[in-house]
C-alpha cells in the first residue's frame, strides 16, 4: 500500500514527537523514582529519555518536546532540584531521584509564585517554552533569591523562546524575586 503524505502526518500526530526510532531498545529494567512527590515504578528500557516517560507513560504533557537534542531546553525538568534537559536524560539517570515537572508546582488551586509572576508579567505568547523557563527560574531563585539581570540572563541563557518574549520573561523573573522578598519581609 502506498502511503500518502496525509497518512504519514496522521501517523506522526499519534505519538509524542520523541525519538522512538532513533535509539535502540535494550533489555528492560525496573526503576523507581518520584515525580511531583509521587512514587513511580516502571519496567522499561534504561535508555528511554525521561521526556518520553513523562509524556507517554505518566501523561505529564506539560514538559515539552522542542529540538530533542539538548539545544532549546523546552523539555527542562528539575532532577533533585537541578534543571536538566529531559530529552537527553535517560530514565536510568533518574532512578532513585525526585523529579519536578511544571504540573508539580501549583499547590491545589494556588499557582506557584513563579507561575503567577509569568502570568502577571504577560511572559508568554505561544507558551511552548514557558514550562522550561519557569522550572529554570525556580532553580535559580532557590539558589539565588535576589538575582541581578546579568544573573537572570545567564541562568536562562540556554532556554530558547521562539516568540522572542525575552524582555517579558526577564520581567517575570524579577517580579517573582520581588514577591519572594515582599513575602519574607512580612
Ligand atoms: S527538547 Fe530537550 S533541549 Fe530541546
Ligand atoms: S512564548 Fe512561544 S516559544 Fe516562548
Amino acid at each position: 500500500m502506498d502511503l500518502t503524505q496525509g497518512d504519514l502526518l496522521s501517523e506522526a500526530s499519534e505519538v509524542t514527537p520523541g525519538r522512538q526510532n532513533l535509539y535502540n531498545r535494550t533489555a528492560m529494567a525496573q526503576f523507581t523514582f518520584q515525580v511531583n512527590g509521587k512514587r513511580q515504578r516502571l519496567d522499561t528500557d534504561p535508555e528511554r529519555p525521561l521526556l518520553e516517560v513523562l509524556r507517554e507513560d505518566l501523561q505529564l504533557t506539560g514538559t515539552k518536546y522542542g529540538c530533542g537534542e539538548g539545544q532549546c531546553r523546552a523539555c527542562t525538568v528539575l532532577l533533585d532540584g537541578k534543571p536538566v534537559t529531559s530529552c537527553l536524560t535517560p530514565i536510568r539517570a533518574a532512578a532513585g531521584k525526585a523529579i519536578t515537572t511544571i504540573e508539580g508546582l501549583a499547590a491545589q488551586d494556588r499557582l506557584h509564585r513563579v507561575q503567577q509572576a509569568f502570568l502577571d508579567a504577560g511572559a508568554m505568547q505561544c507558551g511552548y517554552c514557558v514550562p522550561g523557563m519557569i522550572l529554570t527560574t525556580c532553580a535559580l531563585l532557590k539558589n539565588n533569591p535576589h538575582p541581578n539581570d546579568a544573573q537572570i540572563i545567564a541562568a536562562l541563557n540556554g532556554n530558547l523562546c521562539r516568540c522572542c518574549g525575552y524582555p517579558s520573561i526577564i520581567a517575570a523573573v524579577r517580579l517573582a524575586a520581588k514577591e519572594d522578598s515582599d513575602a519574607s519581609a512580612q
